[in-house]
């Protein structure tokens, strides 16, 4: 494999870009792919085997461009097909991601912790047994929080329609008096302002950006493919969907002041 072939990274749309971002602050010299499935978006309300294919032919044509590894960045992918696809490609290294319930149930002071997500990660057995393995003594509530992925998608992240239909998934979580919020799908990210601004100071929100970067620098070292040649990593962006309306979410969530171009993958 060679070193300085791109990490393939990708997502039903733009939420994994923070998860991107994370990736593209701690390994600079990597050469990143980034897929948004924008023709499938959203995952989270679809069926299980539905998105299994979707993930399985998306990941193959990363592989196809060149990636030398693939990351998962989107809970409900992983929920459906992250096994599936490393059946299929054993010889391609893949990271995955899942909502941070370990350390949630680590740093909760008063053991109740709220999970936003998306109806498929919150329904898969990979998170019931997560919180089966972390969760014992914890009080664990799950939210699937319908329609925030389109306001992300939409580039709406601090819009008043954002703000109520938060409100409507937060408030029941804070009710119950919740110190510790896990955002369990990796669009909500673009949100976190708005959910902190609800949530209050008090409570700690987590999300998983950082701690996929870190697992994804593990796994290029372990398999020595590790990028270090010195010169600054160049970023692809391809989408399912409409390139021109994707590059102008792209750009709002995409701080990097480099041009946008966004090329239609043929998925
Ligand atoms: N960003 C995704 C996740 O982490 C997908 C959300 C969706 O498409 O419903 O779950």
């Amino acid at each position: 494999m060679d070193n300085n072939a791109p990490i393939g990274v990708f997502d039903s749309g733009v939420g994994g870009l923070s998860i991107l971002g994370e990736i593209r602050r701690l390994l600079p010299d990597e050469h990143l792919i980034y897929l948004a499935d924008s023709a499938h978006c959203p995952y989270g309300i679809k069926h299980l085997p539905e998105i299994r294919q979707r993930t399985l032919v998306v990941a193959g044509y990363l592989i196809e461009l060149g990636a030398k590894m693939i990351v998962v960045a989107c809970n409900s992918a992983c929920a459906a097909g992250l096994d599936q696809i490393r059946e299929v490609h054993p010889e391609v290294p893949v990271v995955g991601v899942e909502p941070a319930v370990k350390p949630a149930c680590n740093r909760t002071r008063n053991g109740k912790i709220g999970v936003l997500a998306t109806k498929l990660t919150l329904t898969g057995a990979k998170f019931s047994s997560l919180v089966e393995q972390y969760g014992s003594g914890i009080e664990v509530y799950t939210q699937p929080a319908p329609g925030l992925v389109e306001l992300v998608e939409s580039g709406k992240v601090a819009d008043p329609e954002a703000e109520d239909l938060l409100h409507q998934y937060l408030d029941p979580l804070l009710e119950r008096q919740v110190d510790t919020i896990v955002l369990g799908c990796t669009h909500y990210p673009f949100l976190r302002p708005l959910i902190q601004k609800i949530a209050g100071p008090k409570v700690l929100i987590l999300d998983t950006g950082a701690a996929v970067a870190r697992q994804t620098r593990r796994v290029l070292e372990q398999k020595g493919i590790r990028n270090l040649g010195g010169t600054p990593g160049i970023d692809h962006f391809y989408t399912s969907g409409e390139p021109a309306e994707v590059a102008k979410v792209v750009k709002l969530l995409w701080k990097s002041g480099q041009e946008i171009v966004v090329r239609k993958a043929a998925v």
